[in-house]
């Protein structure tokens, strides 16, 4: 208001430390007045009612030590209060004068009283000559902190800046001129038409805040997508380009038929004790497998076969059909597996498998077989103890590959390139057991944040005792392969608890904000 007021007075603010704030003496010629100032000029200008100019100057400030002088007089004006004048009372001896004012100003003080003519010696003591003084250090210090300068000029400022009572600052005042919206009224601009403006027609003298267009606008609310299924997007796409085609994972209930049985796990194995496993309890069971595929998978096992001398141990029914959340999606694979070879099987079937691109040795034979690629990317389950780095559910990134005469040179290169495409540069594969595969090697690869090899997952080539029973033809291989989801998303987004990521922990903002890893 005042500004407005000036200028409605004066069409020009010359130097805006001319203005006198309202309930102030001075002018506002300090820098903390010319700042409350620019922020009434920064909101007038915005409204387009005043246009300004800012000039830089350097300004002065009082050091602490400085601020002290202002207030409490300079040393040499306490040296000399402390003095008694010549002839009335006991001269005060350097020691005791230290006592009284502190070393530091006797020791300056003096020396400039002394030097001013304001003390002199009395015996051993120090006397007062003049009985009064103008302490001109502590004047001018007053008037550098209300004006910023001094009158007198530069050589007396540098003089008080080698003393450390002063420093520069660059300072800035304004000139203001009156701006096309010029009013000497601050009511805020409207910023809606309404229904009552219309009516009353009070939006013919309504002043109406202008558009912001270079506002940005308010972040729009919306989904996004977890982390981890970003990275299974990036996954998912690297099988997609190498020619796999993905399995149907729907079904987190399997059988122990399908999760255990038909990849010739024995029945006994601990990896199906309850401490490992979730069963299911409505319902326990689930139907009969289909009986000639269950006869032979039964028999391989109580009693050998397909080369094989099987487990010889009892064979149980009720644990065959024990309902349980899956433990790994091998059992998916199983599934799509038994499928495939449907027509090896002499079935008169379509089977619902995609044909694989680019794998097969062209075989002459008809035997029904045709070579695959296949992926799933999906969730298992394990009873286990959660802590940073295990969940009690969490994701199986599985690739299985069938055809004729394949290697486990076939799968240690295919995992190459695979990892590879994930920015695994250096893998290195261990020889493992596995019930379901022979032989079986553990992948690890290079963690070069950690610095060390992490083990990232499991494969092999899938035993006859498994596939012969399915009715896969002998010289058919299969090969396969299974890898965690979560730990390489952890190494793509550095963190090292998997509750970041998974579970009630997991901020929203966390989800949110995390962008896709570009494998
Ligand atoms: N099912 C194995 C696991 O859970 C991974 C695997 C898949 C191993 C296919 C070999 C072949 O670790």
């Amino acid at each position: 208001q005042l500004i407005l007021d000036t200028l409605d007075a004066h069409s020009t603010i010359q130097d805006t430390r001319s203005l006198v704030i309202p309930g102030q003496s001075d002018p506002a010629v300090s820098q903390d007045a010319q700042i409350t100032i620019l922020g009434a000029l920064n909101s007038l200008l915005s409204r387009d009612m005043v246009k300004f100019e800012t000039r830089e100057i350097i300004s002065h400030v009082l050091t602490p030590e400085g601020s002290q002088i202002a207030v409490e007089g300079s040393h040499e004006a306490r040296v000399w209060s402390a003095l008694p004048a010549k002839g009335e009372g006991a001269p005060v001896t350097p020691v005791q004068l230290k006592k009284q004012v502190g070393d530091e100003t006797a020791k300056v003080g003096q020396g400039r009283a002394f030097k001013n003519g304001w003390i002199g010696k009395e015996g051993d003591g120090l006397v007062k000559l003049t009985s009064n003084i103008k302490d001109v250090t502590q004047i001018d210090l007053l008037e550098i902190q209300s004006s910023g300068t001094l009158k007198s000029g530069e050589k007396d400022l540098a003089d008080l800046r080698k003393r450390k009572l002063i420093v520069q600052r660059k300072g800035q005042w304004f000139t203001v001129h009156k701006g096309p919206e010029f009013s000497t009224s601050t009511a805020k601009p409207e910023t809606d038409l309404t229904v009552d403006m219309l009516t009353s027609g009070a939006w013919k003298t309504s002043t109406f805040k202008k558009y912001n267009f270079e506002a940005e606008g308010a972040p729009t609310e919306g989904g996004s997508l977890h982390p981890l299924l970003k990275v299974r997007e990036e996954i998912r796409n690297i099988f997609l380009e190498m020619g796999f085609a993905e399995m149907p994972t729907a079904s987190f209930v399997e059988s122990g038929f399908w999760c255990f049985d038909a990849l010739f796990v024995p029945q006994q194995h601990p990896a199906r004790d309850l401490q490992d496993t979730f069963y299911i309890s409505d319902p326990p069971h689930s139907l009969h497998p289909e009986p000639e595929y269950y006869k032979r998978v039964s028999t391989v096992h109580e009693h050998g076969g397909f080369g094989s001398t099987g487990y010889r141990a009892p064979w149980s029914h009720e644990e065959t059909t024990k309902l349980l959340l899956r433990t790994h999606t091998t059992a998916s694979s199983a599934h799509m597996l038994y499928k495939l070879a449907a027509k090896c099987r002499g079935e008169d079937v379509e089977a619902d498998v995609r044909p694989a691109v680019g794998v097969s040795k062209e075989s002459s034979k008809d035997d029904g077989f045709r070579p695959a690629k296949l992926f799933s990317i999906d969730r298992v389950f394990r009873n286990e103890t959660t802590d940073a780095t295990h969940l009690a559910e969490f994701h199986q990134v599985e690739g299985v590959v069938a055809d004729r005469g394949l290697t486990l040179a076939d799968l240690i290169g295919f995992m190459r390139v695979f990892f590879n495409k994930m920015g695994i540069e250096r893998v290195r594969f261990k020889p493992a057991y596995n019930p379901y595969t022979e032989p079986s090697l553990e992948i690890f690869a290079f963690h070069p944040l950690l610095d060390r090899w992490v083990e990232v997952g499991n494969s092999g080539m899938f035993r006859p005792e498994m596939l012969e029973p399915m009715g896969f033809p002998k010289d058919v291989r299969v090969h396969g392969w299974g890898i965690g989801l979560e730990r390489p998303a952890m190494i793509q987004y550095g963190i090292s608890n998997i509750r970041t990521l998974l579970g009630h922990k997991t901020s929203i903002e966390y989800i949110e904000d995390s962008p896709a890893p570009m494998l």
